[in-house]
């Protein structure tokens, strides 16, 4: 960066914001693997925010290649500036005042650390979508682990490409065990528990 470049504070604060949208924003990091369910939770849970009458917006890892970054594959570098990217934005969405949800395989801790580490502690919620490989590769949804397997697709998360579990997220979805309603629900639970929203009357 050069350093011509300064730092030009806004008049409207995100606090300022959080006076007109009655939520606290906050990003919801959903981790897992490919066909995990991560996009699919998301998008419930979206609509859930949405008829309570939150403020959101969904990052998608699958849409966001098609734009912000289709410059990018799949080995580890490329991965990392995914992430790098996606958090930046995900900040800029948290000082706009919105929840805004992310959807990305995100296989490396320390990346999804990186993230956390550009809002304050709270706002960085993780969400393990916690489906086990096998699943995921029966599920395929995309043929993809097929392809993998088949050795058309190098780096496949999970085939020839890490997956590193996090650690102590603070929604962990057992998602074998419970429905994409019930697995939602369980993030609104979370989301009025820690008061980043409440539960509208209508
Ligand atoms: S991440 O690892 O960089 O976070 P991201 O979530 O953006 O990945 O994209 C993952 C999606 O890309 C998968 O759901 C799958 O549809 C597709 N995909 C294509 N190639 C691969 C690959 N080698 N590994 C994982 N996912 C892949």
């Amino acid at each position: 960066m050069s350093n011509n470049v300064l730092w030009h504070n806004q008049q409207v604060t995100k606090e300022s914001r959080e006076l007109l949208t009655k939520q606290k924003p906050c990003i919801l990091w959903f981790t897992g693997l490919s066909g995990s369910g991560k996009s699919t939770i998301a998008n419930a849970l979206e609509h859930l925010l949405y008829t309570n009458g939150n403020f959101t917006y969904l990052l998608d890892g699958d849409n966001l290649r098609h734009g912000l970054n289709k410059d990018l594959g799949f080995d580890d570098s490329s991965r990392i500036e995914n992430i790098r990217r996606v958090g930046e934005v995900a900040k800029l969405f948290v000082q706009s005042g919105q929840i805004v949800l992310t959807a990305f395989i995100s296989p490396f801790r320390s990346d999804r650390e990186v993230v956390k580490n550009l809002v304050e502690d709270a706002e960085f919620v993780e969400i393990f979508v916690d489906t086990p490989l096998e699943v995921c590769e029966s599920r395929d949804p995309k043929g993809l682990y097929k392809k993998a397997r088949a050795g058309e697709i190098k780096n496949f998360t999970g085939i020839d490409s890490l997956y590193e579990k996090p650690e102590k997220s603070q929604i962990h979805i057992k998602n074998t065990q419970i429905s994409v309603e019930q697995a939602s629900q369980q993030i609104m639970e979370f989301l009025i528990k820690n008061k980043f929203i409440t539960r509208s009357s209508n």
